[in-house]
């Protein structure tokens, strides 16, 4: 997708997988100075602990504690997290806006706590965290919710079933990795949700995952984790280039390369 895109923009940078051991990280970071790189993605699981060995931060880095894009300036290493950016620019692709909604997020882990800010810098109303560990639902909930003027609430997994939880829910966001495998989801009261609350699932399967299979089943939109690559690599992009990224050049290629074999 990354480099689809640079071939568009006729730009001479190429993107390359490099596997870092976590007892490497130091060194790694190190080498992007050294080669001086332009820019790197980070990922597991090296997110989180990649922020002490950067100079700046962008502040939803900061707020999300994890970094997935690094930029190289002048030998300055900046670190910023596109995926909660990456999230909001998708749903607005698809036309849906958070402002003043009601929303279910499932999970409390580092993706849920980038989906979570950029939803409460978006002007979400109501924000109701659901997790298996009702603990962890509980710590994102204190600590965001002073960022803004969003309701934030947790909840533990059975509410799900509730019909009356869901009454207001404009959109709901599965961020477990329950249905990665093709497993069956979580028991959640689907029926009861209005007509055109958005389901939306960031893992992303070449068939429907079980979450949206069952969304898809009673006619309720649906967006899968595709999206949300898809925006934060073109994010991502224009942090290295400086220039807008081509998305329908990526989007075709990234349809290409995750279409079923
Ligand atoms: P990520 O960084 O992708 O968000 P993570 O931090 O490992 O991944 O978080 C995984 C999430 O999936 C957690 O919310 C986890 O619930 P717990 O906090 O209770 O561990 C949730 N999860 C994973 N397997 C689950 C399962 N079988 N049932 C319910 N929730 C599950």
């Amino acid at each position: 997708m990354q480099n689809a895109a640079f071939r568009a923009c006729k730009l001479p940078y190429v993107y390359v997988p490099l596997l870092v051991h976590p007892s490497d990280l130091a060194k790694a970071v190190q080498a992007i100075r050294v080669y001086n790189l332009a820019g790197v993605n980070v990922t597991v699981p090296h997110k989180e602990r990649i922020v002490r060995h950067l100079d700046t931060l962008s502040e939803e880095a900061e707020l999300c504690g994890a970094v997935n894009t690094v930029v190289n300036r002048d030998g300055v290493l900046f670190g910023d997290n596109t995926d909660g950016r990456g999230f909001l620019a998708s749903l607005q692709h698809r036309g849906f806006s958070p402002h003043q909604r009601d929303i279910v997020l499932i999970g409390a882990g580092g993706s849920t706590r980038a989906v979570l800010v950029s939803l409460i810098r978006g002007g979400s109303q109501r924000i109701t965290i659901v997790n298996r560990t009702l603990a962890k639902a509980q710590a994102l909930v204190r600590t965001y919710r002073t960022l803004g003027q969003t309701r934030l609430e947790a909840a533990s997994l059975d509410r799900l079933q509730e019909p009356a939880f869901f009454q207001n829910a404009a959109l709901v966001v599965n961020c477990t990795s329950v249905g990665l495998h093709g497993e069956p989801f979580l028991p959640v009261a689907f029926a009861a949700t209005s007509p055109r609350c958005l389901f939306y699932d960031l893992l992303y399967r070449p068939d429907l995952t079980t979450f949206l299979r069952q969304a898809h089943s009673i006619r309720r939109p649906t967006m899968d984790g595709r999206q949300m690559l898809l925006h934060q690599g073109a994010l991502a992009f224009s942090l290295w280039t400086g220039q807008p990224a081509p998305l329908q050049v990526m989007s075709r290629t990234l349809a290409r390369a995750l279409r079923p074999t």
